[in-house]
């Protein structure tokens, strides 16, 4: 009997553009102060991609190449790639297609994922089936934003939280049962009203008014976010613990979504995990939308051992959330 194919991750990469915004620097944007975004965010600062003709894909091409070097491929040998983002180079094509035109990965299908904050997990999800179909042996998973190309940097309520980033992540498959071993994703579509962008879409497209109305920018009303963040990623991540017969003394690592140092606080203290295992770099590039994950995973690559259980887990615009356990496949290099 053939054995059960798995997909594991066998290599990262990353990228955030070298601009920062600090705290001191937002001081003299709006009626902020660096206490304020310290304790109620944790953020110190963000990263922005400056210049022009800069977008998302360019992001996730250094990215992809990063980790196409690590693994010692080709771009050309990539199957599929899937990118998370709710801030596309262009409302089509998607920016799955033309990152990989920029990448000369010319024998890769691939298309764009929508799900906000909760993107690369749903992707991660997507790319493990592809894997485990037996189908495809080389699937890249990116999960990027050029957040800043959405945010009205006159409003102190969002421009203070969000940044630009992308990480990616290389998917092949595993007989060792390593990689990705299961998932909780969820989505309630009531959700929208709390976190949406009100213009650019079919139900209002662009115009002259909803350009005069700052209706291409962010939209959030952040404690209603806030709570159901707080509980739906606590609770998704408990639920596949248990799911799992696993206790937080079996987690070597929770990777959250950077969205708030206090909602990650929960989740981990919900879990039963000591801050030690958690993986928390939102004070340097704030919150990266779908790049939180991948960029925490490329962050600590150094410190993941072959065989560690790792919890990913998110919450945003959606609503859409979820959990991923993943055992690691490894060592590092
Ligand atoms: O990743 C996608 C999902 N998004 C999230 O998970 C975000 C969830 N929400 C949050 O993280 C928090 O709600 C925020 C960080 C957005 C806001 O923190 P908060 O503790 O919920 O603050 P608040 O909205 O309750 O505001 C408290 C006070 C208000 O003043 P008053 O009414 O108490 O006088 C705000 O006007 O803080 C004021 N405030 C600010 N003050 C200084 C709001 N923004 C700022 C600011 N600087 N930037």
């Amino acid at each position: 009997m053939s054995k059960k194919i798995t997909a594991a991750i066998t290599a990262v990469g990353g990228y955030v553009p070298e601009d920062k915004l600090t705290n001191a620097d937002l001081e003299k944007m709006v009626d902020t102060n660096d206490e304020w975004i310290r304790t109620r965010t944790g953020i110190e600062e963000r990263r922005i991609l400056k210049g022009e003709g800069k977008a998302t894909s360019d992001m996730v091409v250094p990215a992809v190449k990063e980790l196409c070097q690590k693994r010692g491929i080709d771009p050309s040998e990539i199957d599929c790639m899937i990118v998370a983002t709710v801030t596309p180079d262009m409302v089509f094509p998607a920016t799955a297609n033309i990152a990989c035109d920029k990448l000369g990965a010319k024998h890769a299908w691939g298309f764009d994922v929508s799900a906000a904050c909760s993107g690369f997990l749903y992707s991660l999800t997507l790319g493990a089936s592809l894997i485990e179909s037996g189908r495809y042996k080389k699937v890249v998973v990116a999960g990027a934003d050029k957040m800043s190309a959405i945010v009205d940097y006159s409003d102190r309520t969002t421009c203070i939280i969000f940044g630009d980033g992308a990480g990616a992540v290389l998917l092949e498959p595993n007989e060792e049962n390593l990689g990705v071993l299961d998932s909780i994703l969820k989505s309630d579509g009531s959700g929208c009203q709390y976190l949406h962008m009100k213009a650019g879409g079919s139900l209002r497209p662009a115009t002259v008014e909803t350009v005069m109305a700052k209706q291409h920018f962010i939209y959030q009303d952040g404690q209603p976010v806030f709570k159901f963040a707080v509980k739906g990623m606590a609770d998704v991540s408990a639920e596949l613990l248990e799911k799992n017969n696993l206790t937080g003394n079996d987690i070597a690592w929770l990777v959250p979504h950077q969205a708030n140092l206090r909602i990650i606080d929960a989740t981990a203290n919900r879990m039963g995990l000591s801050k030690e295992k958690v993986m928390i770099n939102i004070q340097k590039y704030g919150n990266t939308t779908a790049g939180t994950l991948p960029l925490c995973l490329w962050d600590w690559e150094k410190q993941l051992k072959k065989g560690d259980n790792i919890v990913l887990a998110a919450f945003g615009g959606g609503f859409t959330w979820g959990a991923t356990l993943l055992k690691w496949a490894y060592d590092p290099i």
